[in-house]
């Protein structure tokens, strides 16, 4: 059970007036704790830092400055000369104005700082300070972070460095063999991140918030198979007999026929979840075909400690070359998503607007998997506040 303490400061007669949200809403301020007699992270748990994150849609990221907060630090990043891309912090060493409106000098791949002219190269060393040209400007220093790009996702490490191994990026290279289409996109989610990956491990609210898209009574009712790996919880579930979802009768080929539905959903690390399904037709009715398999790639990172970037992908080895069932997975999910991105700014809103200090979630047999979940990233904000204290 969730035990963080929640630090709200008292507002005094002559305190400023709330902020007021997007939805009309006021919002508390509370400090992330880790509290030791807790043992389940929610939403004010301390952000995992030690952990690759995805930054970027490769594709989006050319030889122009972009920015992006991950991790509640503001980032600078652009595709250098060699083709690489480069993240810096996005805040000039000098007096810390924001990089990403600055200049590009592409023929050396230096960002020249809008106010004072400092020059930083791709590692973050300065090269140049124009106003002391006879001083070494190597003593001016921005953090640089390490980068993997792997197939369609640009991923960064914001923790220690020193332990940043690219090896650690969850394992998708299935993806770019060439037997798979995918339709995909990106949602911006004013909410905490673990409320992305909560709704992920669960698969109780299909019929109830996306409907027959994605559910069917059965579904929800069928019985859940928790198992926990190190730090990795996977549910599992099977049932028989079931119609396909909406979502894929037309591009499986399978329409109204009778299958066996295998579905895993797993929480690989805090930035990742992967999601495997397995369509079973003994029959053969679309030409004999028996397996089907749509696998949705989710990617997730905290934006601050409660707004998140969420990007995902529909992936099919069925009509793999088909580029308008593309198009179709990339709608049919963005419209399903879009549910599930209102219910957790709906919750998160309740959270912020609601003052009911004894309240405690309950948990139905149903949430094992989420729970573990928690269990697990409360156990590495714990390491990781231990270390930072050490
Ligand atoms: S603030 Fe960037 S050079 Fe002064
Ligand atoms: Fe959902």
């Amino acid at each position: 059970m969730a035990t963080l303490s929640t630090h709200k400061k008292s507002r005094g007669r002559h305190a400023p007036a709330k902020k007021t949200s997007a939805r009309g809403t006021t919002k508390k301020k509370t400090i992330p704790t880790v509290q030791p007699a807790s043992g389940l992270a929610d939403r004010q748990t301390p952000l995992i830092r030690n952990c690759w994150y995805v930054l970027d849609w490769a594709a989006d990221v050319k030889r122009k400055l972009k920015n992006r907060m991950v991790l509640n630090q503001d980032l600078v990043y652009f595709r250098n000369k060699a083709g690489h891309v480069t993240v810096l912090q996005n805040r000039c060493g000098h007096r810390c104005f924001p990089l990403h409106r600055s200049k590009l000098h592409k023929e050396d791949d230096t960002i020249q700082c809008g106010y004072h002219g400092l020059t930083y190269g791709i590692d973050g060393t300065c090269v140049k300070i124009p106003s002391a040209m006879d001083l070494d400007p190597s003593y001016v220093k921005i953090q640089s972070y390490p980068v993997v790009e792997k197939g369609p996702m640009i991923w960064i490490w914001a923790g220690d460095p020193e332990i940043a191994d690219p090896a650690m990026v969850p394992d998708y290279n299935w993806l770019m063999d060439g037997d798979w289409g995918y339709g995909d996109g990106f949602y911006h989610v004013k909410g905490n991140y673990l409320q992305i990956h909560e709704n992920l491990m669960d698969i109780t609210h299909f019929q109830y918030l996306h409907g027959a898209a994605l559910g069917t009574p059965k579904h929800a009712e069928s019985k859940v198979e928790v198992t926990v790996d190190g730090n990795t919880v996977n549910n599992y579930r099977i049932n028989r007999g079931e119609g396909v979802p909406e979502l894929h009768k037309k591009a499986s080929g399978l329409g109204d026929a009778e299958i066996i539905r295998h579905a895993n959903s797993t929480f690989i690390t805090p930035g990742f979840h992967d999601a495997k399904a397995l369509f079973e037709d003994p029959l053969g009715t679309n030409n004999g075909r028996t397996e089907y398999r749509p696998q949705i790639l989710h990617f997730i990172t905290p934006e601050t400690q409660y707004t998140s970037l969420y990007w995902w992908i529909f992936a099919r080895d069925f009509s793999p070359d088909n580029k308008k069932l593309d198009q179709i997975y990339s709608r049919a999910t963005r419209s399903v998503f879009e549910e599930d991105k209102d219910a957790i700014e709906w919750i998160e809103d309740q959270w912020a607007r609601d003052d009911r200090p004894g309240f405690r979630e309950n948990h139905v047999p149903s949430d094992e998997g989420a729970v573990r979940m928690r269990r697990i990233v409360y156990k590495l904000a714990a390491a990781e506040a231990r270390e930072a204290g050490a």
